[in-house]
């Protein structure tokens, strides 16, 4: 009790240390201001990767039907714990869970408290300001005292909320353990990055040591767990986008796990998954075959039971299959039937070997079939 304290007191001078963005060593490479208001014309959408830029601005600009997001969370070892900041370009018309507004510059934080309480924060920017420095990217976010820092070679992030205003003060600082992909493999030069038709997707972290220090309304949440980063784009609306979602990741002993299944309008299955152990990766796939998932329930059936997590197979070739249960231990956000966002235990075992468990994950599930 006395160390979480003592560390949730570091908070002001964490927040008040940070250097402005342009301080680092190397030169940026690119500066994109990015105003509140939404663009009218048309956009491009980036889709073949280069061999920087991987968490750089993918789209040229910002209009009332594209989207462009980037996503970070860190959830607790025992899983009671999380948080999710989420910096959105995008008007509720390209992404249709954001609250309507006229500015396309919001910042939306998550906080799951260990009683199981959540809570829900929006900052709205007058502009951003994000800077691309090899695969990296820091963001500033106008007038709402949020950004975030990534280093040029992706190894650590630090985010940063100095929001005294909504009562939401605190640092999320991820240290990467595992390496950066697309949808389809390593990050380098020339991959596909979209993981569906309109759906861009880059995984700058996709394990890391995550340490969390917040104090929201004058409550401490500090912990240490699972991070993770990644970033979303797109020039036509999600919502348009896809009927079924499934995406989670998680650790569970030295393996790193991402999974990603999107089910488009048209009813093609798009699937991309992820494992990675001592900071290298096992396995990187797109291929349809490469892993199915499946919703699991507790006392009954998808219409009479309770959904309890999912299972998931992963094929990792020759015969060799990763066999998970992700198991639910809270919500972290819930806007059903259309969305939810889960913390959950992670149990698996490869072909022929031991179950190995105590894995930590967190997950999520649209569906707009409803
Ligand atoms: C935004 O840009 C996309 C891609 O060019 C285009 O299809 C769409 O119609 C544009 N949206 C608006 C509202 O102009
Ligand atoms: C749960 O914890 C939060 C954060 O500490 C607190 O604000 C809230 O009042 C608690 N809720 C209950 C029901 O104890």
């Amino acid at each position: 009790m006395r160390v979480l304290f003592a560390q949730c007191l570091l908070i002001t001078l964490v927040v008040a240390g940070l250097h402005p963005i342009t301080s680092g060593r190397k030169t940026p490479l690119s500066r994109k201001v990015i105003p509140s208001t939404v663009f009218t014309g048309n956009v491009v959408a980036n889709t073949i990767s280069t061999d920087s830029n991987l968490d750089g601005p993918q789209l040229s600009a910002v209009n009332s039907s594209s989207y462009e997001w980037w996503y970070f969370d860190v959830v607790s070892q025992d899983l009671k714990s999380e948080i999710t900041i989420v910096f959105y370009t995008a008007l509720a018309s390209g992404f249709g869970l954001l609250p309507p507004s006229a500015d396309v510059t919001i910042v939306g934080i998550d906080f799951l408290f260990p009683n199981g309480s959540t809570s829900s924060v929006e900052l709205t920017a007058t502009e951003a300001v994000i800077t691309t420095v090899g695969q990296g990217s820091s963001g500033i976010y106008k007038d709402t005292g949020a950004q975030w820092q990534g280093a040029s070679d992706l190894s650590s992030y630090i985010v940063s909320i100095n929001s005294p205003r909504t009562g939401v003060v605190g640092t999320l600082k991820l240290k990467s353990v595992a390496p950066a992909h697309y949808g389809c493999g390593k990050a380098v030069a020339g991959q596909p990055m979209m993981v569906a038709p309109n759906i861009g997707w880059s995984n700058a972290i996709p394990d890391a040591v995550g340490d969390v220090e917040f104090q929201v309304n004058g409550e401490k949440l500090c912990f240490q767990g699972v991070g993770y980063h990644d970033h979303n784009w797109g020039s036509q609306p999600f919502q348009n986008n896809l009927v079924i979602e499934h995406w989670g990741h998680g650790r569970l002993g030295e393996y790193s796990i991402v999974w990603s299944n999107v089910i488009a309008p048209d009813g093609t299955d798009h699937r991309t998954v992820y494992v990675a152990a001592k900071n290298e990766i096992i396995f990187a796939s797109c291929a349809p075959g490469s892993f199915d998932i499946q919703p699991t329930y507790t006392g009954g059936t998808a219409t009479t039971g309770t959904q309890s997590g999912f299972a998931l197979q992963v094929y990792l070739g020759e015969g060799k299959v990763l066999s998970l249960q992700a198991t639910i231990a809270a919500v972290v956000s819930n806007a059903a039937p259309v969305y939810m966002r889960w913390t959950g235990s992670l149990v698996g075992h490869f072909t022929g070997g031991e179950v190995i468990h105590g894995g930590v994950s967190t997950f999520e599930q649209f569906n707009l079939t409803a």
